[in-house]
């Protein structure tokens, strides 16, 4: 976690590389996407808000090609249960943002895809929903 908030420092202090992705939104409900924050070979952090209490989440990525979703898998996917991972800690509270994070230095080669991310409740209903163009390298 120390080295977490240390390299989160790092890329804020380093900040000009750091930029919004426009986003199409795909279904929220309880929840909806503030901004998609990338930072290439970085990291992807999703700012969303709640319209809702949720005491646990679930999260799944998906690659669109032809506009049709297909797997892209996460390796976790309760989203709270990883705070190193993923940033994030239920309950998710009404009203409050939160940031889902991933880090994006994982793939070889680099990795250009359409992502679509869905959060939802464990009653499968959907928080948010938002699709956009990034990369992993
Ligand atoms: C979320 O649900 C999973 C599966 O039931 C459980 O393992 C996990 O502890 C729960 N997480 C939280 C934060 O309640
Ligand atoms: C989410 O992360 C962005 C930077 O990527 C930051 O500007 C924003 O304040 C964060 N929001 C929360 C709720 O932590």
């Amino acid at each position: 976690m120390y080295v977490r908030s240390l390299l989160f420092l790092v890329l804020c202090l380093a900040g000009a590389n750091s930029h919004l992705l426009k986003f199409e939104d795909c279904g929220s409900v309880k929840g909806k996407v503030i901004q998609v924050d990338f930072v290439p070979c970085g990291y992807l952090n999703i700012e969303f808000q709640m319209f809702e209490t949720v005491q646990n989440a679930t999260i799944l990525m998906n690659q669109i090609v032809d506009g049709k979703p297909g797997p892209a898998p996460l390796p976790y996917i309760y989203a709270c249960n990883q705070w190193d991972f993923y940033g994030l800690r239920c309950p998710l509270h009404t009203g409050k943002r939160y940031n889902f994070s991933l880090d994006l230095a994982q793939e070889e080669p680099e990795f250009h895809l359409k992502g679509r991310f869905t959060l939802k409740d464990l009653s499968d209903h959907i928080i948010f929903c938002s699709q956009f163009n990034f990369w992993f390298c």
